[in-house]
């Protein structure tokens, strides 16, 4: 297995990818919508707001990640991780968990200093997420469930409370993806 940045070329293998995962996983309904979230995700956000990943085996794409910036208006360098998928058949092995920590790294070494996301503790606890409210720091929309919304301060042991909105790329800018 190789972690590596994604490439352009990548794109349609990697749609093919969430859309296959999240139909086996929620549906066709649910596939479709994040292969559709993540080819905006590849296709719609500046190179400046994107960091992209994917775990391959025999040089087929089996796993990849995303993270997209979060602006604040205090200028923090911040960065939400989602989607992330790990083919069904390669589930439970172990790499998802360490696709995530190589994106967390290549993150911190340019310099993020928060990363925030949005799904089940139980999992993202153990690659370093904790629980936080909107007191800490605002998500940009509606969070219909705000038990889900994690983060982790890459700089320290937690994170400071981060005055004001914050602010999502356009991919993520859509209420039913919050
Ligand atoms: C969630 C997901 C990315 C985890 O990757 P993975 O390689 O299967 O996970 P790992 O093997 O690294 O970690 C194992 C842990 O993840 C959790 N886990 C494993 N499979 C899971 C699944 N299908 N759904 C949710 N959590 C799962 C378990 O808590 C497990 O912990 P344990 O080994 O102590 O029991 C992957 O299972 C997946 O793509 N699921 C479907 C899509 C999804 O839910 N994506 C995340 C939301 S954007």
């Amino acid at each position: 297995m190789e972690l590596l940045t994604y490439k352009s070329s990548n794109i349609e293998e990697i749609k093919q990818l969430f859309t296959t995962v999240f139909s086996d996983s929620e549906g066709h309904t649910e596939g479709a919508l994040i292969g559709n979230l993540t080819y905006s995700v590849m296709t719609g956000t500046d190179a400046q707001d994107l960091y992209g990943f994917v775990a391959t085996e025999n040089e087929q794409i089996i796993g990849s990640i995303f993270f997209t910036r979060l602006t604040f208006q205090n200028g923090v360098n911040a960065f939400l991780l989602s989607p992330v998928a790990i083919h069904t058949s390669y589930q439970g092995k172990g790499i998802g968990q360490k696709l995530i920590n190589f994106g967390i790294n290549h993150l911190k070494k340019n310099g993020v200093r928060i990363v925030f996301t949005y799904g089940d503790p139980d999992f993202y606890s153990k690659v370093g997420f904790n629980l936080i409210t909107e007191k800490i720091a605002k998500a940009p929309l509606k969070l219909t469930q705000p038990e889900g919304w994690l983060g982790q301060s890459l700089i320290s042991d937690e994170i400071e409370p981060i005055a004001g909105n914050s602010c999502c790329v356009e991919a993520f800018n859509k209420p039913e993806y919050w």
